[in-house]
């Protein structure tokens, strides 16, 4: 090998990072390619180990020379370091929210306004109304600079590193379609349902208070001041909706959607464009009995006007476009049967009676339990032990009991009657209305520890690891006989319980002492 000679040609200092970039530019380009292809298209090319590879090769390319980090690298999906609080911003555009029934009429007197203010007979595109958490991303030079909720339709949170987190929001539009100068969105944040019950099944598992539904849990993640916490929670993004377009224009909303796809969003299935009332009821019903094939959640249809010019002459009212609407389904009924009917004393002494189910499935969420509200509601619908009922389950709202199902040569139980004294401190119950309460304020323990939950829960204090369990744990165990008693726990009396550990105790009492001051 020959000698290197004074002469010979030294390589500039920056020549390594220079390879390093063109690499890391590849390497962004080709995960963005697959990250699309796995998600959008759902039609991989690569293994998840080849994509690993990629991932880990970025990464430690970025590691060893940080400048190579770039705002839309698929590296900074993975979440960034906790927030102190979020910015509000406002909208881009505003986010109005839509006009909604449940009925055909009032989808015909819709077609009826649009046709009488038209001059041309109106083409309408249908799409399910997804039920999740809406946001609006903006895009400037085809990278994604800015993700809001939705706030007050004005104004919204600035989300941005939680957003990024979302595999199928892209960081970079595709150059299927060049670039507009400024983009924005709106998509819908949604949990699938089998990601939701395996979320919810590892909190009930540490003690944590389970989410009501997928919409609650997204719309939770997006909002959590740790963007790791979002990473892991397993969200999608269906873009639906082009709010402003700067440097592409659209004249039919069709096309805009066309587009969102060229750029790389993911959208919701099933859109068609169909131009009558009979057409939109058609798909109405059609959609309603394929929701339960589908993994998350959709809770009606929404119709829209295709024509993009038509629209801006149509307006809007304060709350809504005149353009568009949701038809509503009903909501979600099943049939099951009542195992028992439990009483739970409630944090202000209330008793419920609710009914114990043989679990059910009601859109992809299983129901072990429906409330049967109060004496008189359970008098009214006459449900014993052991009937047959329809259950219904409405967005986020708890299961209700709709209705009994004759079963004639069945034999019944005897009618249910609620308890003389309460069932967790056998105090004489007295009756309120149609309510009855356990008047122990101070001494019953099942309101105790309908307190601790309470004040541990995510709208109170948010204290982690205080779920029923451990409620009912430290008031049985006599560790809490009142409110107070909480911030005077140490972790040595928690250990010995079971599910307890030392690492356990001490994020719980932790986790209490946080709460000692007022942030
Ligand atoms: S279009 C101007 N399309 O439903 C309204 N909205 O109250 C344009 N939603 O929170 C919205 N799926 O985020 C549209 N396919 C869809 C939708 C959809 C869900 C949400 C929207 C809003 C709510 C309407």
């Amino acid at each position: 090998m020959a000698e290197r000679t004074s002469d010979a040609k030294v390589p500039p200092a920056d020549a390594p990072s220079e390879a390093a970039a063109r690499e890391a530019r590849r390497l962004r380009e080709a995960l963005h390619r697959h990250a699309y292809l796995y998600y959008a298209e759902a039609r991989p090319e690569i293994s998840d180990a080849e994509y690993d590879r990629l991932f880990a090769r970025l990464q430690a390319l970025e590691e060893a020379d940080p400048a190579l980090r770039t705002p839309d690298s698929p590296t900074q999906r993975v979440g960034a370091e906790p927030q102190d609080a979020f910015e509000t911003v406002r909208h881009v555009a505003p986010m109005l929210s839509l006009d909604s029934s449940q009925e055909e009429e009032a989808v015909r007197r819709f077609d009826e306004r649009l046709r009488k203010a038209l001059e041309h007979p109106p083409e309408y595109l249908l799409e399910p109304k997804l039920d999740g958490a809406s946001i609006e991303l903006v895009y400037e030079d085809g990278v994604l600079i800015r993700a809001v909720t939705r706030g007050n339709g004005q104004r919204g949170e600035d989300v941005t590193e939680n957003i990024r987190t979302i595999a199928s929001v892209p960081l970079r539009l595709r150059d299927a379609r060049p670039s507009p100068r400024r983009l924005a969105v709106r998509g819908e944040v949604m949990m699938t349902v089998s990601a939701f019950e395996r979320f919810n099944e590892r909190l009930l598992e540490s003690d944590q208070e389970p989410y009501a539904s997928p919409r609650n849990s997204a719309a939770g993640a997006i909002r959590q001041l740790d963007s790791r916490l979002t990473a892991e929670r397993e969200l999608v993004c269906f873009a639906y909706d082009v709010l402003l377009v700067e440097g592409d224009r659209f004249r039919r909303d069709r096309d805009a959607f066309e587009a969102l796809g060229e750029w790389g969003f993911l959208r919701p299935e099933r859109v068609e464009v169909v131009d009558s009332v009979d057409a939109i009821v058609a798909y109405h019903g059609r959609t309603a009995e394929e929701r339960d094939d589908l993994d998350y959640e959709i809770d009606g249809v929404v119709i829209k006007l295709d024509d993009l010019d038509a629209r801006a002459d149509l307006g809007a009212t304060s709350h809504h476009p005149r353009w568009a609407m949701a038809f509503k389904f009903e909501p979600r009924k099943e049939v099951t049967r009542v195992e028992r009917i439990a009483i739970s004393v409630g944090r202000t002494g209330i008793l419920t009676p609710v009914a114990l189910l043989l679990p059910v499935q009601v859109g992809g969420v299983t129901i072990s339990r429906a409330s049967l509200h109060n004496r008189e509601e359970v008098a009214r619908k006459d449900v014993r032990e052991g009937d047959r009922v329809r259950i219904q389950r409405a967005g986020d709202v708890i299961p209700q009991v709709v209705e009994r199902i004759e079963e004639p040569d069945r034999e019944r139980a005897a009618p249910f009657r609620m308890p003389d004294t309460c069932p967790a401190c056998g105090t004489p119950v007295v009756e309120d209305g149609p309510r009855t309460v356990c008047p122990n304020r101070f001494g019953c323990p099942a309101q105790l520890k309908g307190r601790l939950v309470h004040f541990g829960s995510r709208n109170a204090l948010d204290i982690e690891g205080l779920g029923e369990e451990t409620a009912a744990l430290l008031v049985d165990r006599g560790l809490v006989r009142e409110l107070a008693d909480l911030f005077d726990l140490v972790p040595e009396q928690l250990v010995d319980l079971p599910g307890f550990a030392e690492k356990s105790a001490t994020n719980l009492v932790a986790g209490i002492r946080r709460r000692t001051s007022v942030e």
